[in-house]
């Protein structure tokens, strides 16, 4: 069931995007050569709490932690830990979600950390590209599957690759509600998207084959190939003219 919010509901939806987008913000600014992604979690949590928000991903279906860190070949989800050390050379993607006054946040960010390859340097520029791209032309009325078709379009003309095997979504009083939002598709299809509906866009983009394989933990997504991978992701208000990006 796709549910509508009210201009009221958008504007409590507004204030938790914000604080998801400050968490990334500060990652942003902290994150360096040596840090483990553990204590990235724990500049992420401490954050969120001093807001007198929640993370939403603690505890959600058993995930251990805050973000989800996921570094060159993790697409998503890659738990963080006190033995995966940032290094020169990667990017590391970061997502986050914030539950404030029973509303929902999330978002993601790819963090490119000094000098990378000019692969994955196009590869996270184009991935971010992709959201804009999928969102461009977003009002009430357009069909959900414009915004697959433009991500895919905008990935593959780059030369790379988009994730099959998870989806964007629906956000609002839960992290995950319909409908789903996936980064591929064909235009003029699926529902309608109507003024009221918030839609979380998450483009993951792969610089070799699309498929990818979980780990045993049960939640690290990796490339199959081992090559990189980067995502992006913003919670997106659908307005009667366009859209409204509450995390950015
Ligand atoms: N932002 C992710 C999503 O959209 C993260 C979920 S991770 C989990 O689905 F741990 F919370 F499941
Ligand atoms: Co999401």
């Amino acid at each position: 069931m796709i549910t509508i919010k009210s201009d009221a509901e958008i504007a409590k939806m507004r204030e938790s995007g914000k604080l998801t987008r400050d968490v990334l913000d500060l990652i942003g600014r902290e994150i360096r050569v040596g840090m483990s992604t553990k204590d990235l979690d724990k500049i992420a949590y401490d954050f969120i709490k001093s807001c007198g928000a929640e993370p939403s991903f603690l505890g959600y279906a058993g995930y251990p932690a805050s973000i989800c860190a996921s570094i060159d070949d993790t697409v998503v989800h890659g738990i963080p830990s006190d033995d995966i050390i940032v290094k020169e050379g990667q990017i590391v993607s970061i997502d986050v979600g914030v539950i404030y006054n029973g509303w929902q946040g999330d978002a993601a960010r790819t963090f490119i950390i000094g000098k990378v390859s000019e692969e994955k340097e196009k590869l996270v520029k184009v991935t971010k590209e992709c959201f804009f791209k999928g969102i461009e032309n977003l009002k009430d009325g357009t069909p959900l599957g414009d915004v697959g078709y433009a991500i895919q379009t905008h990935a593959e003309n780059n030369g790379f690759s988009v994730v099959r095997a998870l989806v964007g979504h629906g956000i609002g009083r839960e992290m995950h509600e319909d409908p789903s939002v996936p980064n591929y598709g064909k235009k003029g299809t699926g529902i309608r998207l109507k003024k009221g509906m918030v839609i979380a866009v998450e483009p993951m983009i792969n610089a070799g084959t699309y498929q990818v394989e979980f780990l045993r933990d049960g939640w690290t997504c990796k490339t199959k190939d081992r090559r990189p991978s980067a995502h992006y992701e913003n919670t997106v208000a659908i307005t009667d003219e366009g859209v409204e990006i509450l995390t950015l």
